[in-house]
């Protein structure tokens, strides 16, 4: 109630500070105001690409003798929100580019409940479209007819290798039954509810929605066909995605009734398919690609994972064979655009919710994320289809 009361009483001196300054513009209290304000003004929120202000994210900002307090108000409780850090990085950064501030303090506060309606309210003017997803955002789903050959490993990090080329990323978890994200990203991350709205999780400068974040760890999810289209749909139509560059989607394993959804809602997704170098593994993963061309999906590229093994002797072991990658290619006439190492610390990342790109950017495995995320920014988006988008 008192922070709300002092943040009146700030409006009514700024009203006042206005007012006087159309009579003197270079009393130096009133400019140093307007610089801090206008440096607040421009921190846009990472999650939702918005400006903290205008989201109502900021309750006052009191600078003096180069320490500015700043009172923020979030949307949700203060332990389920997951961004604070890169939150207060920009606002420190924002704040110590005026040259006038040396130290910045935070202190929060949630929002009330009319407060988040607000903050809701502006998310759902801003980005108008059905799904927040923009014509221009490119869905690119990640798929295999195979588990375990490292389809969600492989997600995490190219999501994250993209959005390190300065694209925003989204990345939603489409096995809505074997979820993996929430461990892979940040174990601890929580999307924001506010009443049938979604706010995805953010985890290494990537927002996320996956069932995991949702379901009671050990409860095994029993959504059947229906409901799991439901569910996706609910993912893209409820989840304010706030216009993304890249959507990632982590596809179940098979060919089956999420691929068949994911026609059906977004019907230009592009369809990546992750084998292994077995010739076994490239028929099964074969079969995802081929179910994804029945359904007129583009079919952009394969992705070799497990490829080989670098000892310390720097020699390269081939322990699953040699070829599945470039052979897959080559049958769907679609190009082989990376082939991961198999490394001990990119299974600890999946574990420990650090993924290696952010751990070890420099290793062989982290420079191919790279070079792969490279490939498909430089692919572009697949060509248009004529039929009707249904969530966009
Ligand atoms: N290149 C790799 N090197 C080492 N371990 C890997 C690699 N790719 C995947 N893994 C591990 O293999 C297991 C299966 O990977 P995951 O990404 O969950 O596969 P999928 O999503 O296809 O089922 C996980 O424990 C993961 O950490
Ligand atoms: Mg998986």
């Amino acid at each position: 109630m008192s922070e709300k009361k002092e943040s009146n009483e700030n409006e009514q001196s700024e009203a006042q500070t206005e007012s006087n300054s159309q009579n003197s513009t270079t009393d130096p209290a009133e400019l140093g105001e307007k610089i801090i304000k206008d440096a607040i003004v421009n921190c846009i929120d990472p999650v939702t690409n918005c400006d903290l202000v205008s989201l109502g994210m900021i309750d006052t900002v009191d600078v003096q003798m180069g320490e500015a307090q700043v009172a923020i108000l979030l949307p949700c409780s203060i332990d389920a929100y997951s961004n604070t850090k890169e939150l207060e990085q920009l606002i420190s950064s924002s704040l110590a580019d005026t040259g006038m501030v040396s130290q910045v303090k935070f202190k929060y506060a949630t929002m009330t409940e009319s407060e988040k309606d607000d903050y809701i309210l502006h998310l759902e003017t801003t980005y108008k479209g059905k799904s927040q997803l923009k014509d221009s955002t490119r869905v690119i789903a990640i798929s295999s007819g195979k588990g375990g050959v490292g389809k969600s490993s492989v997600t995490t990090n190219l999501a994250i290798s993209i959005s390190k080329l300065g694209y925003r990323v989204g990345l939603l978890d489409a096995d809505v039954y074997g979820f993996s994200i929430p461990n892979m990203l940040g174990p601890e991350a929580e999307p924001i509810v506010i009443g049938n709205s979604v706010v995805p999780a953010r985890a290494h400068k990537i927002n996320f929605v996956s069932a995991g974040l949702f379901a009671d760890d050990d409860q095994p999810i029993i959504w059947r066909g229906p409901m799991l289209h439901k569910a996706l749909e609910q993912f893209l139509a409820n989840v304010m995605w706030c216009e993304p560059d890249f959507l990632v989607l982590d596809m179940p394993p098979g060919t089956g009734d999420v691929a068949l959804s994911i026609a059906s809602l977004i019907p230009d997704a592009e369809f990546y398919v992750v084998t292994t170098p077995q010739k076994s593994a490239e028929s099964v993963a074969q079969r995802s690609a081929i179910a994804a061309r029945q359904l007129k999906l583009p079919l952009r590229g394969v992705i070799e994972n497990m490829s080989y093994f670098e000892g310390d002797d720097h020699k390269r072991y081939e322990l699953f064979g040699r070829g599945g990658g470039q052979q897959l290619a080559d049958h769907l006439s679609v190009k082989l655009l990376g082939q991961v190492p198999l490394v001990p610390d990119l299974r600890a990342g999946s574990d420990n919710g650090i993924p290696i790109v952010i751990s070890d950017p420099n290793s062989n495995a982290s420079k191919e994320f790279e070079k792969i995320a490279d490939e498909i920014v430089e692919l572009g988006p697949a060509k248009k289809r004529l039929q009707a988008l249904k969530v966009r």
